[in-house]
């Protein structure tokens, strides 16, 4: 049925008064944070409450993230102070190297540093940044083939890890593409443009599905295969690493301009919208058995929301998915917002419920998840205010 010009700008206004309320929800939520978390940063919840950790996991970024994102939107000093005090903590753990010898490295300095040099142009935040990048570049493995990846996780002598690639790392290589923009030094996006395509190659199925992690010859570069870690097996789709894709991808496209990426992220979108069940947002993982019980991960549809958010500017006005994916974003938010976020439960510290840490694991199966609340308040703002969080430089609002 064709909508008419004035009930579609009807349903626009409608989002748009839900998203803004779910945002006025969130920043008086993030207030009632700063009071609580004090110096520490959120993790995932226990029991309804954060776990708090004086920065030292891969998600402390995520709550300077949502600190600026609130003083961006507001203009209101306290998210300011209390997200430069984040700053000054990121600061401290570079020096000391707290816990940095992973490839998250991108997730925590691009949504801290990075993110208050966006915003307030500070140089020794651009200067943190750019080391933050040259430490990511550390953890470059060149292979005998004359290629080479970055490695996910533990030390370069660490047999089991050595050879590790996996697809959440997508997410960290605006960090890279971010520092040949800033230095001239063209090495960080040739490592980051490699990465993507090797994660293009080897973790992207045929099908558009995805493996989580997949495994190099650690010397010659030689594939041996994928595997999953917090997935519900080596050959299934856990729906987080399909969301990081979906996100990962457009922005090594926005970066690039290579127009494999763009069309990855497409497929990628197209696969985890069609696998949604009835409500539009996601279970943990796309093959885990459905029962009553199985548990969803929100934060897999939040970061999804994000993503497409980023993707569908890229696409032309005729791309014949482009409708398709924009009623999806808006099916995905609706239920996000109504069924999932903690609105009007004033004493809530997370903002969406039902997130998934690592179901096999036994940690945080049905909570919050910080980086759930970031992605989500992160698309919030972007479709009530086009404010896309700090992945790259733009305009401020
Ligand atoms: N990047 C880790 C996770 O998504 O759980």
């Amino acid at each position: 049925m064709q909508m008419s010009t004035e009930g579609m700008q009807t349903t626009a206004m409608q989002a748009n008064q839900l998203y803004t309320q779910a945002i006025e929800d969130i920043l008086a939520k993030t207030l009632m944070n700063i009071e609580k978390f004090g110096a520490q940063f959120p993790h995932v919840s226990l029991n309804g409450k954060y776990q708090l950790n004086n920065n030292d996991d891969w998600t402390n970024g995520f709550w300077s993230g949502i600190l600026w994102l609130c003083y961006e939107y507001s203009h209101d000093e306290r998210y300011r102070q209390a997200a430069e005090a984040t700053v000054d903590r990121f600061q401290k753990r570079f020096e000391q190297k707290v816990v940095l010898d992973h490839h998250d490295i991108g997730f925590l300095y691009s949504l801290s540093s990075k993110a208050q040099w966006i915003i307030t142009g500070d140089e020794r935040a651009r200067e943190l940044t750019l080391a933050a990048a040259d430490h990511l570049v550390k953890r470059w493995r060149s292979t005998s083939d004359g290629s080479g990846y970055i490695q996910a996780w533990g030390a370069q002598d660490n047999e089991q890890e050595a050879g590790r690639i996996i697809i959440d790392c997508l997410l960290n290589l605006p960090l890279l593409y971010w520092a040949s923009e800033q230095t001239g030094d063209p090495k960080y996006r040739e490592i980051a443009e490699i990465q993507a395509e090797k994660t293009r190659r080897y973790l992207v199925r045929g099908d558009d599905s995805s493996y989580h992690t997949f495994f190099f010859d650690s010397k010659t570069g030689v594939p041996i295969g994928g595997a999953t870690h917090q997935g519900y097996s080596n050959g299934s789709t856990w729906t987080r690493g399909q969301a990081w894709g979906v996100y990962g991808f457009a922005l090594s496209y926005r970066y690039t301009g290579n127009a494999a990426f763009l069309d990855t992220s497409k497929r990628m979108a197209r696969y985890f919208l069609e696998h949604l069940p009835e409500d539009s947002v996601a279970y943990w993982d796309f093959n885990a058995p459905v029962t009553a019980d199985t548990y969803r991960d929100s934060s897999a549809s939040a970061i999804v929301a994000a993503g497409l958010a980023e993707l569908i500017p890229h696409l032309d006005a005729a791309d014949p998915d482009r409708p398709y994916f924009e009623k999806m974003l808006a099916a995905s938010m609706e239920s996000l917002i109504n069924h999932y976020a903690t609105i009007g439960d004033d004493a809530a510290e997370g903002l969406l419920k039902h997130g998934s840490y690592y179901v096999h694991g036994g940690l945080s199966p049905d909570d919050y998840m910080i980086w759930g609340d970031y992605y989500y308040l992160e698309a919030l703002m972007r479709l009530a205010r086009d404010i896309p969080g700090y992945w790259y430089e733009r305009k401020l609002k």
